[in-house]
């Protein structure tokens, strides 16, 4: 095996343009018709503009769309197993043409990208929900926004003009160019990434550390895109990730950056993504524990690691490391998984996040055993404000 490992599809895309094409479409933007990005689609914007999504170059068309959607794979047999679309409203789809450009807008009023629509379709909303997120309910956070979208989708690949511009975790937010390079500096060759939208508890760091033990460096990646109204707010957890890596992970051996991407709730589809993503970001490895990317009782514990075997590991390029739900095991004084301690369940420290929350809603600690102190208090904080 040759490292660094080669991103999806072969290549890193760029699509930002160069400074003279920059300036030609910024004269012509205002001249073109307008569409306004919501969030999700602002964080899909900024990862097709560094090449995050590779080998996506922008939208997807109906081929790439419709085999994404019933095969989990592009058009053109590469896995992805997450529609990456662009929607509007059935009243304003007349204003996109087909084989014209469009000026793609952030809420602030700044142009980001020209789409050059290749294609204009419409989509089953039902079926995409029913694939994708493998129900048609409306509580579902990421089919309510597939119902709440505009009916056409546009396809086509995109001019990125100017990056999105963050107000936050600006030290924090790096390229996969950029990832790569400081891998590569630190001489990592394998790199293990995880991917997460909560505090970091013991579970986590437990899962972490395991896999700490056989690659050379841990990508700390978590999600600061959009995410659901009661998951804990991203500024929040940064504070978190901040106190727990001082004082309990190995710095040399271990890099914290943020994941622009919202969260879609996917369950196992959204596990196969994350997992390609982070090899774009350069990782060799991705961890995948129980239920992940899930909301709800819409997927089975370890339906999203099932999921992985259903591909050859030379079409996913990136290694899963598969682990059990964790706790704080007291029979043998120290995390495990069933798979290495032999406790019942009256031995084992697990909370449910709502019984966590309630606690630190109330000004109490979690026990040691569940959350660090330090975490523990940063949230408390939090949520005297809230
Ligand atoms: S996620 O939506 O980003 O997956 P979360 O931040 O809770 O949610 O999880 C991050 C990663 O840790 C996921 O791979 C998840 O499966 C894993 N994970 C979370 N809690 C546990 C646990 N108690 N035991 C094992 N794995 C866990």
């Amino acid at each position: 095996m040759h490292f660094p490992l080669p991103p999806h599809g072969g290549e890193l895309i760029n699509t930002l343009a160069s400074a003279s094409e920059r300036e030609k479409w910024l004269q012509k933007a205002p001249s073109l018709p307008r569409l306004t990005l919501n969030e999700r689609e602002l964080s899909d914007i900024d990862m097709l503009a560094c090449g995050a999504l590779s080998p996506l170059k922008g939208f997807m068309g109906q081929a790439d769309y419709e085999s994404v959607v019933e095969k989990m794979r592009l058009a053109n047999g590469l896995v992805w197993s997450l529609p990456i679309t662009l929607s509007v409203k059935e009243e304003n789809a007349s204003k996109y043409e087909v084989d014209a450009d469009v000026a793609l807008y952030a809420p602030t009023g700044e142009c980001l990208a020209i789409l050059h629509v290749k294609e204009k379709y419409k989509y089953d909303k039902e079926r995409e929900a029913e694939k994708v997120y493998k129900t048609k309910e409306e509580k579902h956070p990421g089919v309510a926004a597939v119902y709440a979208q505009g009916p056409v989708y546009l396809g086509g690949p995109v001019t990125v003009l100017n990056r999105v511009k963050y107000d936050d975790f600006s030290e924090y937010r790096k390229d996969p160019a950029e990832l790569r390079k400081i891998f590569q500096e630190k001489k990592w060759r394998t790199i293990v990434g995880f991917q997460t939208r909560n505090p970091i508890h013991r579970a986590h760091e437990y899962i972490q550390k395991c896999a700490l033990e056989i690659v050379d460096g841990l990508l700390v990646h978590p999600l600061v895109g959009a995410t659901k109204s009661d998951d804990i707010p991203a500024a929040v957890r940064m504070k978190c990730y901040e106190a727990l890596l001082k004082n309990y992970y190995p710095l040399d051996r271990t890099y914290l950056s943020v994941f622009p991407a919202a969260m879609r709730y996917a369950g196992p589809r959204e596990a196969i993504f994350h997992a390609l993503v982070r090899k774009n970001y350069g990782c060799t490895h991705f961890i995948v524990g129980r239920d992940h990317a899930g909301v709800g009782s819409y997927y089975g514990t370890y339906e999203a690691q099932e999921l992985f075997d259903q591909f050859e590991l030379e079409d996913l390029g990136i290694l899963p490391l598969k682990f059990e739900n964790s706790f704080w095991c007291k029979r043998t004084g120290g995390m495990a998984t069933a798979k290495t301690s032999p406790s019942g369940p009256d031995e084992q420290v697990s909370l449910s996040g709502t019984k966590v929350r309630d606690m630190l809603r109330a000004g109490q600690l979690p026990p040691p055993e569940f959350s660090r102190p330090e975490v523990a208090k940063i949230l408390i904080e939090a949520m005297k404000g809230s």
